[in-house]
């Protein structure tokens, strides 16, 4: 098996990728993230076999999903290690692990390599991740372990609010990605949601003039991801309950094909339908 190339030959050959591919090209499209965890909450709501998250993450790769994300809580409500570990070894496209900043978390994900790990908050009593990531707050810790992650040539993404604040943490901490927190977009009244949208474009403006590469996701449905599809620089959109709800009518498969349509070719106007524009 060939041997991993550092982190340091990576970060040089994506240097070289982005002066010999044309801007426009770069800035073309967002990819589709797609999280299975509500799958494996049906399962769970059993404590039984079916559905598996894992047999499911393939009918997502074929209905165009651009990688596959799961989040391991802590107290293993949903996901659980062996799906981890099964779609490290299955999983064609890139793996997202979403997990919180602890010991426990940070052995797993050295032991099984994701591409990509993106640092959450987590609260036990919470239905959902309820906002982002305070990398302010702990910047020495977080430096540490994204070090750690990205020695190991682990991608390390953190998911923040759209605040220069946290974005200019995000820098300081080494990290090369953040996912913009779009739950308050998300449930955002229609009258307000240009306001968060108009957030959520300076954060990525803020985030890519600080060198960051910028991701988003949490909230959004096929109502509401047309305009932060549309934010220049978006790279990558995780998106997770929508589709599995809309799969119980269409089948994952489709679902996710018509997911990826929206995020592959948004309607360009940010405010459309706005009634304050
Ligand atoms: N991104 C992050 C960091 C999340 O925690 C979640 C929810 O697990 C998602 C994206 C997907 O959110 P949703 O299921 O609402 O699409």
């Amino acid at each position: 098996m060939r041997e991993r190339a550092s982190a340091a030959a990576v970060a040089v050959a994506v240097a070289v990728l982005h002066r010999i591919q044309p801007a426009a090209h770069r800035d073309a499209m967002a990819s589709l993230g797609v999280n299975i965890d509500h799958i494996a909450n049906v399962r769970q709501a059993r404590r039984t076999v079916e559905p598996d998250p894992v047999s499911y993450a393939l009918l997502a790769e074929l209905g165009g999903a651009d990688g596959i994300t799961v989040h391991l809580r802590e107290d293993r409500r949903h996901i659980q290690d062996r799906d981890v570990e099964l779609l490290r070894q299955t999983v064609r496209s890139r793996l997202n692990l979403e997990m919180a900043a602890t010991p426990e978390m940070e052995a797993i994900a050295l032991r099984l390599r994701p591409d990509m790990v993106t640092l959450v908050p987590e609260k036990r009593q919470e239905v959902t991740t309820e906002g982002g990531l305070d990398v302010a707050g702990q910047l020495s810790g977080l430096t540490g372990l994204v070090g750690r992650l990205q020695e190991a040539g682990i991608g390390v993404s953190l998911f923040v609010d759209a605040e220069r604040n946290q974005l200019e943490a995000c820098r300081a901490s080494g990290a090369r990605w953040v996912e913009l927190h779009t739950g308050t977009y998300a449930e955002a009244s229609w009258v307000e949601q240009p306001l968060e949208l108009a957030r959520l474009t300076e954060g990525s403006f803020i985030a890519r003039s600080l060198g960051l590469r910028v991701n988003a996701g949490h909230g959004l449905t096929y109502q509401n991801v047309e305009p932060v599809a549309a934010i220049e620089g978006m790279e990558e959109l995780n998106i997770g309950h929508t589709i599995v709800a809309r799969a119980l009518a269409v089948g994952l498969e489709e679902a996710v094909r018509q997911m990826k349509a929206l995020v592959q070719n948004p309607r360009r106007d940010p405010l459309f339908g706005s009634t304050s524009s």
